[in-house]
């Protein structure tokens, strides 16, 4: 592996203003999200929709790379172009999902797994003669009163890790995301404590496994209270809680924190990301920037509706949330800016 040639791609995915926008939702994720507003749930259906993201004038703007999917990295927009072609034309750089999804995990009732290691290696080098500059592995944590596991947080993040190896060994960046959801009534400082303690077990796995942290980006949960719990914190005790973890457990030497949504409501997912760049921008050794796909997708999506009458709109709606996450990723979002959607560049 050209090692230079990665930290620069590692540096470049998230220098500046920019951030990424993930558009690697498996097909059944994305046909569930198609069949609750009623779009068909076909493969033509699926690009069609690419091509509204992919095509969105001035995207480049705001995102330095988009994660693909296995059946999207072989599309091209109707005429013909490539994805990979479009992306590429834009200045933006293509990734690529390399896990085979999460699945049950045997003897650990309630908590997952997430395989694709087998035959990783030679998908990868397909993947970059596709033209792929990087790759994503999603790690999913589920938080209750009795999980997660220590076999379960072992498990993946020695899978994170072998699979971040192999990427390297490909000259692809690896995306780190270990993502500990949302969901349920637990506290913040529960979910602090496990993503402390799984990010303290993935940076074990990846120095054993002699992953080169100044080849990697780490894609994380910001620290949040369930979607149920009772308490929901403000979005200053939100950024503080998840730099204070972040800031404890992630290396110097990684270049780039870059967090997924997670199902936030995207206004919030940009306050808090903003208040974090805000609050400790001389403190942080990394740059900290976004990685969303609800959070920049979903209104889109929601315009959209399979029409392609509607398709303008929804670039617009696509290209205002990628501007705002463009600037809370440099401190300088304010809600004011949600009232402005539409006008290209000011
Ligand atoms: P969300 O931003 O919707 O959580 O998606 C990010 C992602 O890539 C999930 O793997």
């Amino acid at each position: 592996m050209n090692v230079q040639e990665l930290i620069d791609t590692a540096r470049t995915l998230v220098a500046g203003n920019k951030g990424l926008l993930a558009m690697d939702e498996s097909n059944p994720t994305c046909n569930k999200r198609f069949a609750r507003l009623g779009i068909p749930q076909t493969e033509e259906a699926r690009r069609s929709y690419r091509e509204l993201i992919v095509t969105t004038p001035g995207l480049g703007e705001f995102i330095s790379g988009v994660i693909l999917y296995d059946e999207t990295i072989r599309q091209s927009r109707k005429d013909g172009t490539p994805f990979v072609k479009v992306i590429t034309d834009a200045g933006i750089m293509p990734g690529i999902k390399v896990d085979t999804g999460a699945k049950d995990m045997a003897g650990h009732t309630g908590e997952k797994i997430t395989e694709g290691l087998d035959g990783l290696r030679t998908r990868l080098v397909e993947y970059s003669q596709m033209g792929a500059r990087f790759t994503k592995w999603r790690a999913v944590i589920t938080i209750s009163d009795t999980i997660p596991s220590r076999g379960c947080i072992e498990a993946n993040a020695n899978a994170l890790a072998r699979y971040a190896t192999l990427c390297q060994e490909a000259g692809l960046v690896p995306i780190v995301e270990p993502e500990v959801l949302m969901d349920g009534n637990h506290t913040l400082e529960r979910c602090f404590e496990v993503t402390a303690e799984v990010l303290r077990a993935i940076f074990n796995q990846l120095y054993t496994q002699r992953v080169a942290l100044e080849c990697m980006i780490l894609k994380p949960n910001m620290v949040l209270p369930g979607t149920d719990c009772p308490k929901q914190d403000s979005v200053e005790e939100v950024a503080d809680a998840t730099m204070t973890c972040l800031l404890r457990a992630v290396p110097a030497a990684v270049p780039g924190i870059a967090f997924l949504s997670g199902g936030q409501p995207y206004e919030l997912a940009s306050a808090r990301l903003n208040a974090m760049n805000l609050r400790f921008e001389t403190r942080m050794p990394w740059a900290l920037t976004f990685s969303f796909s609800r959070a920049i997708q979903q209104p889109a999506l929601e315009i959209w509706k399979g029409q392609q009458a509607n398709a303008a709109a929804a670039q617009q709606a696509l290209y205002h949330r990628a501007r705002c996450n463009s600037a809370a990723r440099l401190g300088q979002y304010r809600t004011e800016m949600e009232n402005n959607v539409g006008s290209r560049s000011s």
